[in-house]
């Protein structure tokens, strides 16, 4: 009889045995997991994991400085417009046309682009890439008025880039042209 007394002690003990264990798988997954998080979620190890926020110019201008030159956004957009418009030469314009450039970019294009055209309007505010700022000194010295011409024609949506600039097909070649040379106007106003 006095034999027995030890058997309810037992589940006791087994309990007590596992809790180290227990703690010891804590101890080595932990930092497994965090490991884990940091390299493969974070994407430090594989980068490959974030493409998009490596090519977005906006990011990499964040991470650049507070002081964007749109130079890496103009060279990205560049790379998706046909290489043979990028001679096209501007026609000559009558004042009548750009009158109706100035109009015409108020309701079709400030809305993303701003009223000043620094890329600032407020149905841009989300897009990423945001919406060129015409007075970004890149654009001016290094946006061609031909790839300016196709990109407002043609839009980058359709583009590899898959952007928001919308495409202006149903506007008339000189309309186009008059609103190439009218933001061109815009942005030369204080270019930075
Ligand atoms: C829905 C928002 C939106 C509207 C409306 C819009 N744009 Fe854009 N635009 C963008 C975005 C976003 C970009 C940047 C595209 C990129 O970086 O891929 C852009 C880029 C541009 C560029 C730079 C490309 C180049 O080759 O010079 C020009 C010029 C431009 N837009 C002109 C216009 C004009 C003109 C209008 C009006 C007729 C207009 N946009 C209307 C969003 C807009």
């Amino acid at each position: 009889m006095a034999g027995h007394t030890p058997v309810p002690e037992q589940p006791t003990r087994q309990a007590a045995g596992r809790l180290p264990a227990l703690l010891l798988v804590l101890y080595v997954l932990l930092p497994v997991w965090a490991v884990f998080y940091l390299f493969v979620v974070g994407g430090l190890v594989a980068p490959e994991v974030r493409p998009v926020a490596r090519t977005v110019p906006g990011v990499a201008g964040i991470a650049a400085g507070p002081v964007e030159d749109g130079s890496e956004q103009v060279q990205e957009i560049l790379a998706v417009v046909p290489k043979e418009v990028l001679d096209d030469p501007m026609p000559t314009l009558s004042p009548a046309a750009l009158q109706t450039a100035q109009q015409q970019y108020a309701t079709l294009c400030a809305v993303c682009h701003g009223p000043e055209g620094r890329g600032d309007g407020p149905a841009g505010a989300t897009l990423n890439p945001k919406p060129m700022n015409f007075h970004a000194r890149a654009f001016q010295e290094r946006m061609p008025p031909g790839a300016t011409f196709w990109v407002i024609k043609h839009g980058l949506a359709d583009t590899p880039r898959r952007s928001g600039m919308p495409a202006f097909g149903a506007l008339s070649d000189e309309q186009v042209w008059a609103l190439v040379a009218y933001i061109r106007q815009l942005g030369a106003q204080q270019a930075r």
